[in-house]
């Protein structure tokens, strides 16, 4: 397979979904499988539900919590912490980049390890099994801190991801379905910009107009195309 000359591009964006977690055994969103197939969001993921049944919606996060911290980064992760010139925009709210070692990551859809309470904007970061409580001291409940269907994106996160996307030269999609918006439209956006892009993904997404696409699993394949930066 042709590897990627890393010398050759001075801006890299690696771009990930929930397939970039896959296997290290974090379920998807959809497909077989799919955590939107074992669970309706629209009891679990979605302010509405929120106001209906914070404990619900909270237990149901922190279920997920303990099942990510059942799981461990795989090599794909760690090829990505070893080009740390590169930057990482993710979709993923389970933390495994930062857990491989990458240090600077873009959560577009925010983290599982954070809560925020809506009443007094506080923002507290809560990385165990259980969460260590679920109300706020102003006595709200807190709300876990990620984008819920019907939720809108933070606008600094969102400029701050669309700006370093815009002035890559190589933009690699890694894991996603590319079905959710406004991040569906990032590969658009860095081939406009010029980026050779390319796709990672077993099977065919949403996104086309990629330069190369790769049909292979990430965890398998990252160290193929980056063999010469594998230091693990
Ligand atoms: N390597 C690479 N890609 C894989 C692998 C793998 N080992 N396994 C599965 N995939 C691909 C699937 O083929 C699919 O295209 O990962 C993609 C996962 O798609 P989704 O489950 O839709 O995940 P994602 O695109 O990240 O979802 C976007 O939807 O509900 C929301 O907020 C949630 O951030 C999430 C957003």
């Amino acid at each position: 397979m042709e590897t990627i000359d890393l010398s050759a591009y001075a801006r890299i964006v690696f771009f990930t979904g929930a397939g970039m977690s896959a296997e290290s055994g974090v379920p998807t969103y959809r497909g077989k499988g799919g955590i939107w197939s074992a669970y309706d969001f629209e009891e679990y993921a979605c302010q509405k539900a929120f106001e209906r049944d914070p404990e619900k919606v909270l237990r149901f996060h922190e279920i997920r919590r303990r099942a990510v911290l059942d799981c461990y980064p795989h090599a794909g992760h760690g090829v990505m912490a070893d080009i740390p010139e590169a930057s990482i925009v993710t979709q993923n709210i389970d933390g495994m980049h930062q857990r491989a070692g990458s240090a600077e990551v873009i959560e577009l859809h925010g983290s599982l390890w954070r809560l925020r309470c809506d009443r007094c904007w506080m923002v507290k970061e809560d990385y165990g099994r259980d969460y260590e409580t679920l109300r706020c001291g102003c006595g709200s409940w807190l709300r876990p801190d990620i984008t819920w269907f019907g939720d809108t994106l933070d606008g600094a996160v969102m400029r701050k991801a669309s700006k370093s996307i815009a002035a890559c030269d190589l933009f690699i999609s890694i894991g996603t379905s590319g079905t959710v918006w406004p991040a569906a439209g990032f590969p658009s956006l860095a081939r406009d910009s010029g980026a050779y892009c390319i796709e990672i993904n077993p099977e065919p997404s949403g996104s086309t107009g990629y330069h190369r696409v790769v049909r292979e699993e990430a965890g398998k394949v990252l160290p193929i195309l980056f063999h010469c930066k594998m230091k693990r």
